[in-house]
């Protein structure tokens, strides 16, 4: 019941005030986004890569207001990939990008969206790696969709984002499966209406099922975003169903939650991408953390009594 509560207050700007501005704040927020400048950063991307880990960077922030913002959203990622290109990991440390943070939802925020991507996407193919494309809410998928396609024109490797809680989401998985696409599936993490998406657990849990069955025995390159024991193994027993070796697929996990299992995952011989947040602008994306899991909730309140 909580969790769509604190998805309505992920878009409250009062609320992003008072929470940003609690001084406990912080000690919660470095679980789940481990840095705030590529300075912080670089050295975490070294010590996970050292583990055996692949990474995928996200430089939070979204929905902007201005596209001054959009730019300095293109730098922050141009800054990183320059950053780490002396590292030469290649594709072991792709990005992953939010298209309200280049300004898709302002005005022409399509074709504003699609110029402040492409200058990201082609210094990542310059040192080796790709760049994934987030899901956000879903008035803005025809939108990223579209980007996507585009994008992959010149650069083939550009991946997206599909949601199991979105009806329209079983569809899209084919279209992408036929077309070779690199596709991660994700149960989806914003507040949706009946109108658009599943509501139930249950129902969510069905879905991805069909959708992963769906990539794994397509053409494209099936990214399995997701926490849940259940998911991880089913993942595994339709991969070996249809005949795919362990470089053909992966898992991919957040920074901060089931850490260990990242590291069991990539001991066994699998492929393990952790989704590495840092930045400033962290509340929408920390918001959605504590919306998954109630637990996370409570640690966050005995942190703002001081307990
Ligand atoms: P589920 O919610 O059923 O959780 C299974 C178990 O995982 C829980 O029992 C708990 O142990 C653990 N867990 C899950 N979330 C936790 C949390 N926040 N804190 C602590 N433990 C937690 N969504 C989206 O809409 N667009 C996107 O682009 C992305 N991108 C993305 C990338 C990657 C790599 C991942 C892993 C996830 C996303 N998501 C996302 C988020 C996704 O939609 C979903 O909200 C979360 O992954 C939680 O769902 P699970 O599949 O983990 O299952």
């Amino acid at each position: 019941m909580l969790g769509p509560v604190i998805l309505a207050a992920s878009r409250s700007d009062r609320m992003r005030r008072l929470i940003s501005a609690a001084p406990v704040t912080k000690r919660v927020v470095d679980r789940f986004i481990p840095g705030e400048t590529v300075d912080d950063i670089v050295p975490v991307i070294e010590d996970l890569t050292g583990k055996g880990l692949e990474l995928t960077m996200d430089v939070v922030g979204e929905d902007i207001t201005t596209p001054g913002q959009a730019t300095i959203a293109r730098d922050a990622y141009l800054e990183l990939i320059d950053r780490i290109k002396d590292l030469e990991l290649g594709p072991r440390v792709e990005m992953s990008v939010k298209l309200s943070m280049f300004g898709q939802a302002l005005e022409h925020g399509h074709e504003l969206a699609l110029a402040h991507v492409r200058p990201v996407v082609e210094a990542a193919a310059s040192i080796g790696t790709t760049v994934t494309l987030d899901a956000e809410d879903h008035t803005t998928l025809d939108s990223m969709f579209a980007i996507h396609e585009e994008l992959r024109k010149d650069f083939p490797r550009t991946g997206c984002v599909i949601q199991a809680y979105l009806l329209r989401t079983e569809a899209d998985a084919r279209r992408l499966a036929a077309d070779g696409s690199r596709v991660r599936i994700v149960k989806g993490a914003y507040k949706e209406p009946a109108s658009v998406a599943y509501q139930t657990k249950h129902e969510i849990d069905r879905a991805y099922v069909r959708i992963l069955k769906t990539l794994m025995e397509g053409e494209g390159y099936p990214m399995i975003g997701s926490h849940d024991p259940r998911i991880v193994s089913i993942a595994q027993e339709l991969a070996r169903r249809a005949g795919r070796k362990p470089d053909e697929y992966e898992f991919q996990m957040l920074y901060g939650i089931r850490s260990e299992e990242h590291l069991r995952l990539a001991a066994e011989g699998h492929r393990m991408r952790v989704y590495t947040a840092y930045g400033t602008d962290w509340y929408g994306y920390f918001m959605r953390r504590l919306a998954e899991k109630p637990a996370n909730l409570r640690f966050f309140a005995r942190s703002m009594v001081g307990k």
